[in-house]
């Protein structure tokens, strides 16, 4: 891995990072998406990438070498020239034909030999991608081939193409990480996460969040990870605050071709819109029932572009976001545009410790949009602090102002419970949250005073709040005083 990857900013699990691609003699800005480009037909000529925003792309090796032609021209002209693109090109082995048609002629020694000789800035070996819905023989069968041909691939004398290490294991977690940790160890370079596309294809993003997770466990942080045929926008802030970087998008032109319609928030139908709810050129210059006028292939090409702005675009706003401090916010929103999405995200929450790991100590400003977010890893890092703080012997925990009986007087803010007033403006403290808070935030409140509590035998403590539900308050030790303030009222003395 050495200096392949660098990471310049993190937010949860999610990362802006460099990708160092020495055979293209230049960096690739993770997050990215790579358009699929098909040898045979494009939407979008790839000269035009560029004017997308896109700085690499993937192309599939075992399609150019199955086919006379385009292997003679790749072979003397090299892919660059083939497909024509300048910048880095990654290339797929033929893995996802295997899984389609069950079986293909080549062998990992071959293909990466093909994709060296062809150009290929980035080589993939034949991985299988067994099916999520495969018993635990089966998947753990077919691993132990591909684990067996990435240790076949570390040998190939490929120069300076980067070689990547797929991970398979199905839905099964431990089979994952353990694939995971067995290809970080090996002399490859990019991890792809394989065999997702049918989890993506029929909305199962918890099992999706919770393989990445579990692949994310066994690579450990410095490893740049792609997730294989992820291509929807929709998915992308999700996948991304999971600790993913590169993903490849056949969506684009694939959907483009049934007049689908791609947003960061789903899909939509050409024949069904009125109006095109986007500010890309495409979006600017036409309605949706001048498309509809045209001729197939123009309206496809259009389409195709769309989808492609969008893509690109909600890879800018991710980037935005960790620089901001604020993907979470932008994962929760994207979340609610669709259940499955919001299990999802609930999924990722579910490992609040590996987000956690990452997460910047200060980042822009915390915004509480839902029960959801009284699990985000703030919470989490602020209660495990709350064990560390040393109370005064009596102490108010108060959701308003300071009152002289007490040694102290610290602030009460849900989600996050108790803390000293002198932390009032740090991060998460600084937290926008609504007048109308959920149960959910008053309960991970209890649970901070709970812990300080616990820890701090000898304090005396005083809870004052504002008519927290009966559930947050069966939380706090039965030695801790209550005293609800009402909503508004605030009788404490010394505001
Ligand atoms: N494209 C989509 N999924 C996969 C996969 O699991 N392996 C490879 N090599 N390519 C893919
Ligand atoms: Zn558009």
């Amino acid at each position: 891995m050495d200096d392949t990857f660098e990471i310049r900013a993190q937010d949860a699990a999610g990362r802006i990072g460099e990708l160092r691609v020495p055979r293209a003699g230049t960096t690739v800005e993770t997050p990215a998406l790579l358009p699929v480009v098909n040898p045979n037909l494009q939407s979008i000529e790839p000269d035009r990438f560029p004017d997308f925003g896109v700085e690499m792309l993937i192309t599939n090796a075992y399609i150019i070498r199955g086919d006379d032609e385009l292997r003679e021209r790749a072979l003397e002209e090299g892919v660059h020239e083939l497909v024509g693109f300048d910048g880095p090109i990654m290339t797929d082995s033929g893995s996802f034909q295997l899984a389609e048609y069950g079986e293909i002629d080549v062998t990992t020694p071959e293909i990466l030999q093909f994709q060296s000789d062809i150009g290929s800035d980035v080589g993939t070996p034949v991985d299988i991608p067994t099916s999520p819905d495969a018993d635990r023989e089966t998947v753990e069968a077919d691993l132990a081939e591909t684990e067996e041909r990435l240790r076949t691939a570390e040998s190939v004398d490929t120069g300076d193409m980067l070689v990547t290490a797929p991970i398979q294991g199905g839905t099964f977690e431990d089979l994952r990480e353990s694939a995971a940790r067995t290809a970080a160890a090996r002399d490859l370079d990019v991890f792809p996460i394989g065999a997702v596309v049918p989890l993506l294809n029929s909305y199962r993003y918890a099992e999706m969040a919770d393989v990445v997770a579990a692949t994310k466990r066994g690579l450990g942080q410095d490893a740049p990870v792609h997730l294989f045929g992820a291509g929807h926008p929709m998915t992308f802030a999700l996948a991304v605050a999971l600790g993913c970087d590169l993903f490849d998008s056949a969506a684009y032109a694939l959907y483009a071709r049934e007049g689908r319609y791609l947003t960061a928030r789903g899909t939509e139908h050409l024949d069904e819109l009125e109006d095109f709810p986007c500010a890309c050129p495409v979006c600017s210059g036409h309605d949706p029932a001048e498309l509809r006028s045209m001729a197939a292939d123009e309206r496809e090409r259009l389409l195709a572009e769309h989808n492609l702005h969008v893509s690109m675009a909600e890879i800018r706003r991710i980037k935005a976001a960790i620089r901001e401090g604020s993907l979470l916010e932008l994962v929760e929103m994207r979340a609610h545009a669709h259940p499955a999405l919001l299990d999802g995200y609930r999924t990722m929450l579910d490992h609040p410790a590996q987000l956690e790991a990452t997460d910047p100590a200060s980042k822009g400003t915390f915004f509480h949009l839902s029960a959801d977010s009284a699990r985000r890893p703030e919470v989490l890092r602020h209660h495990r602090r709350l064990e560390r703080l040393e109370p005064p012997p009596t102490l108010l925990l108060s959701e308003a102002g300071t009152d002289s009986r007490f040694d102290e007087t610290w602030r009460l803010k849900p989600p996050f419970g108790p803390f000293p007033r002198d932390l009032s403006t740090t991060y998460p403290f600084t937290a926008e949250v609504p007048e109308r808070m959920d149960d959910a935030g008053y309960e991970a409140a209890a649970d901070g005073v709970r812990r300080l509590v616990e820890v701090n035998p000898d304090t005396e403590v005083t809870v004052a709040h504002r008519d927290w539900p009966a559930t947050a308050l069966e939380a706090i030790p039965d030695r801790v005083t209550l005293e609800n303030l009402g909503q508004g009222q605030d009788h404490h003395r010394d505001r």
